[in-house]
């Protein structure tokens, strides 16, 4: 992890200096923004040699890629004023030639996503009928004007700073708020030729019975950071139509007379290409039934996302989508060639994400080996991608915007914690145990562990546990604790992580996964079983579905969305070696691996994501 990546600090932000300016309730500049840190969690790196250009060797790629950062996709959970300035802070600024953006529409809708328990209907049993696990929300768009303007303009302003010079920015909304976002856009990016084109994307559906005519499209706004007209367009073509051929009066063909005197006809560019691609787009919708859907209630059509990428980027640019959902414009990059860097707040998108990036990737990977010993390049062949690797991160929103000694009261009246007042360092007592609440401005750190170790030594009449409340930790932390924990009779620590969740008044309690997992070694092989897994979220949310009858999962493998190993974990970044995410919703994980077993001390970690989008890790030292 870059040294960067773990520090907060302030970074600039240019002021919005067009015309005219939209107002609202609340209009706040943003000239400074605090980068909080992120923390890898994950990484899926495919070991092919003939990997993409990410290994390395081939040009210079990567030479204007920051130098601390990973060099592949980049995959970031969290809200993205805060990822943003994540990026700026890591070396992103100026680098980034393509913004998609597909933010909430303020539709007044509640999006949901259906989750449902894996295995065929009737196989998998919860007690009382059905196995749906009910609705996730996936977000909410439901906005007060003002905040959403707000919303909005914060982001347009730090994402501004992250485009090249010759970079293009695209605003994907509907006619409920173009309206705005065009004066927003006008403001950010100025009204002096960097508005290029507002492209219709029309597509078809259902009848409704409204009292008006049909909605049946959506609006897509592009914007270039500069007015010099150095971006990039590639010209797209769409078939003539035949009024246009007609209207070439007949000739179909254009006799040109060459140097020598002979004539030769060639082909109008009409005919052969089409005419250059007006800006209106016809589009099918995302299809529930094709290849490509992924049940996120947003999905775009890939189509669309590819046409603005071929035209508005080149093979090796940088593409970034910070409202990403299913992942579409990190796929559309993945498949065309380029880079890309995608964010999202909400935990299920990433993983939808996540799991499109290795599918795809996992499929270039086998094209690129199949075709290796052909010398020549053939035209038809798909575009080589710029990487097969990609990590994930996750930036929390610390900024609580409350004083320390607020957050602490809040979550002590949360967990039922006694406060102690008189205690210069512990904050209170809970059932015995004693309890630090780490500031929330930070993930739990091994600086915290230290801390408290020296504290400890500071009471050696002290026996008693220690409850740790932290919002979130650093994967190193988790090892610290770990090791200080084992063989321990007296001051363990026990860690509560809560996370910042404004849908249950700002703090929740993470209820953690269990899991039953034998790992063995048989001569070069290991051997992974998992026995059994309890998500006590996914219990919850049916237990409140079914009432008073008890859910009762028979199988554990209807919770389980995928299992991910890592042969030689290091503590610190999960790297896939294996991953076990069945495509299909009825059928189920595996359950039993295995692998080549890693040398001896090597550290094994599984990983279990259930269908709420929760994990479960455990590790492993093979003897
Ligand atoms: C309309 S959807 C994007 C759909 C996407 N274009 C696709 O093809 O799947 C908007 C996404 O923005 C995300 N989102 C909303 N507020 C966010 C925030 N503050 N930071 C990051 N993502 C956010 C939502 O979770 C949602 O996934």
């Amino acid at each position: 992890m870059s040294e960067n990546t773990k520090n907060p600090r302030d970074v600039t932000i240019a002021k919005a200096k067009g015309r005219p300016m939209l107002t609202w309730v609340g209009k706040k500049p943003l000239a400074r923004i605090t980068a909080y840190p992120a923390q890898t969690i994950e990484r899926f790196e495919l070991p092919s040699p003939a990997s993409g250009r990410g290994g390395g060797g081939e040009g210079n790629l990567w030479s204007d890629w920051p130098k601390d950062m990973p060099q592949g996709g980049l995959l970031y959970h969290g809200d993205n004023k805060d990822v943003l300035a994540r990026l700026l802070a890591d070396g992103f600024r100026g680098k980034v030639k393509l913004i998609y953006i597909d933010p909430p529409f303020d539709s007044g809708a509640e999006y949901v996503r259906q989750v449902h328990l894996r295995g065929i209907k009737g196989t998998v049993k919860i007690d009382g009928e059905d196995y749906a696990l009910g609705e996730q929300i996936q977000y909410n768009d439901i906005w007060a004007n003002d905040s959403y303007l707000q919303f909005m303009y914060e982001r347009l302003l730090i994402a501004k700073e992250l485009l090249a010079e010759n970079g293009s920015f695209v605003l994907h909304c509907d006619s409920s708020r173009s309206h705005h976002l065009r004066c927003l856009l006008d403001e950010v990016f100025g009204a002096d030729k960097q508005f290029k084109n507002e492209i219709i994307w029309f597509y078809r559906r259902w009848p409704t019975n409204s009292k008006a005519f049909q909605s049946m499209h959506d609006n897509l706004l592009w914007y270039t950071k500069n007015n010099d007209n150095t971006h990039v367009f590639n010209k797209l073509y769409e078939a003539a139509s035949d009024r246009t051929l007609s209207d070439y009066g007949g000739k179909r063909l254009t006799t040109l007379t060459s140097d020598d005197g002979t004539q030769i006809k060639r082909e109008t560019e009409e005919e052969s290409l089409g005419v250059p691609m007006r800006d209106v787009w016809e589009i099918r919708r995302e299809h529930t039934r094709s290849h490509e859907h992924t049940d996120y209630p947003t999905q775009k059509p890939l189509e669309l996302v590819e046409r603005i990428l071929t035209a508005l980027s080149n093979q090796d640019d940088l593409i970034l989508d910070c409202f990403v959902g299913s992942g579409t414009t990190a796929v559309a990059a993945q498949k065309l060639g380029r880079r890309w860097i995608g964010c999202d707040i909400n935990k299920g998108a990433i993983q939808t994400t996540a799991k499109r990036l290795q599918g795809v990737m996992q499929e270039q990977a086998a094209a690129l080996n199949a075709r290796q010993g052909e010398l020549v390049a053939t035209e038809n062949a798909p575009p080589k991608p710029c990487q097969l690797s990609f990590s994930t991160w996750r930036v929390n929103d610390y900024d609580l915007q409350i004083q320390h000694n607020e957050a602490v009261e809040l979550a002590c009246q949360h967990l039922g914690v006694t406060r102690t007042r008189t205690d210069p360092y512990f904050d209170g007592t809970q059932g015995g145990r004693l309890v630090k609440i780490v500031p929330f401005n930070h993930p739990l750190t091994p600086l915290d562990m230290e801390a408290l170790r020296a504290e400890l030594k500071t009471r050696p009449n002290e026996e008693r546990d220690v409850m740790l409340v932290s919002l979130g930790i650093e994967q190193s932390a988790r090892k610290w604790m770990e090791d200080y924990n084992r063989n321990r009779p007296i001051n363990k620590l026990h860690l509560v992580e809560l996370r910042t969740d404004r849908k249950y008044g700002g703090i929740i309690k993470h209820e953690p996964m269990s899991a039953d997992i034998a790992i063995s070694r048989e001569a070069d092989k290991l051997l992974v079983e998992i026995r059994d897994v309890v998500s006590p979220t996914i219990i919850q949310r049916l237990n409140l579905q079914e009432g008073v009858f008890r859910a009762q999962i028979a199988d554990w493998r209807a919770v389980v969305d995928c299992v991910l190993i890592d042969t030689q974990n290091n503590g610190e970044v999960f790297n896939i070696a294996l991953s076990d995410v069945p495509e299909r919703k009825q059928d189920l994980v595996n359950g039993r691996y295995e692998l080549p077993s890693p040398p001896s001390g090597s550290t094994v970690a599984v990983k279990i994501i259930d269908m709420l989008g929760e994990e479960f890790l455990m590790t492993y030292q093979v003897g």
